[in-house]
């Protein structure tokens, strides 16, 4: 097992009602910026929930981040937070608002130009961002108890992702009630994309780091067995909560510790939401198969693990099993209704190819990966796969 630090300071405040007692955790004198994005929760009874708890409060509001949160509308908040005097940041959302209140939170203690926090990948906020807590309203990133966020910028295409210790948020509130008024498409892309976090940071190689890797198995079965319960048309209260505790943990840092962890799934699906504006779930499921057959070599001991004890085949050699996981992962995806060719989402995927091989040549991310060696020309090859 590797060395690892692990410390996740989010307070998680699980079920339902639990909206109502956020007030005990935010400053009485706090001057807070209710952030919200399209409107959902104006229509599921989320935003009057806020307000009622928060009703002793200073509360400003800012409204309409979108989806795949954008800089040049987020800009505008940072403006508001500087004229109210805004010290205390409150997001209500799914992951982009979380995402765009954490890029808001080291952007209002940030002195620089505000995209510059982005420019240089992961982990470039090394201070405290602005302190904020997170009603979460779609169970799928772990933004809610994680310090990563991804922006994207319309203007030059990008979709880049940073983060830093000091953006956890203080607290969440996860109350899976307000999966009732979640759209199945939506639905769908959590379970996809949280089934993804768990890959990114167990398939690679096996290691010795049993407890990292039976949680890893355990969320994937989990959210295999959820799946079809919190789809169905009946509201289930206990698959609800099952499903949205599984999307946190997938993502809260605990799995990742002590192993190696690859995320060039990510890193290539990113790319086709900026120019596709395909969901971000969506990508990765059309990337992971690809990335998986182009690296069997090296991941072929774990995807035959994979095989055994997250779809139990036992018969057959490391290379078949290997391989049938990969195809009960497809499956899993289809069964969803999750398409994972990059044709069946759009007709222009001619050229997307080169357009990420020189996307990363350009960013100088020349080793991608749980080995740091997957260059832009291998990126080429497995978006090509995709197609
Ligand atoms: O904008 P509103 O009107 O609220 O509608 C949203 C949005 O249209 C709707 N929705 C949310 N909760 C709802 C609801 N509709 C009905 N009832 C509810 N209770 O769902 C739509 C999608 O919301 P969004 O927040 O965009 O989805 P998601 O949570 O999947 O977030 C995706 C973003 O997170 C980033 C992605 O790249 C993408 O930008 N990620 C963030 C990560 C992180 N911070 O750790 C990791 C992930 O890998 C991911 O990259
Ligand atoms: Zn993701």
């Amino acid at each position: 097992m590797l060395n690892f630090e692990f410390k996740n300071p989010t307070k998680i405040l699980f079920g339902k009602g639990e909206i109502a007692r956020i007030s005990r955790e935010v400053p009485k004198d706090a001057r807070i910026l209710m952030i919200y994005g399209g409107g959902s929760i104006k229509n599921n009874g989320v935003y009057d929930q806020v307000k009622e708890a928060l009703i002793d409060h200073d509360v400003y509001e800012f409204g309409g981040v979108p989806a795949n949160p954008e800089y040049e509308v987020l800009i505008n908040a940072l403006s508001l937070i500087k004229e109210k005097n805004i010290n205390y940041l409150m997001a209500v959302g799914g992951g982009s608002v979380i995402d765009g209140t954490k890029f808001l939170s080291a952007a209002a203690n940030y002195d620089g130009e505000p995209w510059e926090i982005l420019r240089n990948s992961v982990r470039t906020f090394e201070g405290e961002g602005m302190p904020f807590g997170t009603i979460l309203t779609l169970p799928a990133t772990g933004s809610e108890m994680n310090s990563g966020y991804v922006i994207s910028r319309r203007e030059t295409n990008e979709k880049l992702s940073s983060g830093g210790p000091g953006l956890f948020p203080q607290f969440s509130v996860l109350d899976p009630e307000v999966i009732r008024t979640i759209p199945k498409n939506q639905i769908v892309n959590g379970i996809t994309d949280a089934y993804t976090h768990v890959l990114e940071q167990y398939m690679t190689a096996p290691s010795s780091a049993d407890l990292q890797e039976r949680i890893a198995e355990s969320i994937l079965i989990s959210l295999q067995e959820t799946a079809p319960k919190v789809l169905a048309d009946d509201f289930n209260y206990d698959a609800a909560g099952n499903f949205m505790w599984c999307c946190t943990m997938a993502l809260n840092g605990l799995i990742q510790k002590g192993v190696i962890t690859d995320w060039a799934v990510h890193a290539m699906g990113h790319e086709l939401t900026a120019y596709f504006g395909i969901d971000h779930a969506r990508t990765l499921a059309v990337i992971a198969p690809s990335h998986y057959r182009y690296n069997f070599e090296t991941k072929k001991g774990k995807l035959a693990q994979y095989a055994e004890r997250v779809w139990g085949i036992k018969d057959g050699t490391l290379e078949e099993k290997a391989e049938a996981g990969i195809k009960k992962m497809e499956e899993f995806f289809h069964s969803l209704d999750i398409k994972t060719k990059l044709s069946e989402y759009t007709e222009d995927y001619k050229g997307t190819a080169e357009r990420v091989e020189k996307a990363f040549t350009d960013r100088k991310w020349s080793g991608l990966g749980e080995y740091k060696k997957l260059t832009p020309q291998d990126a080429y090859k497995i978006v090509e796969m995709s197609y």
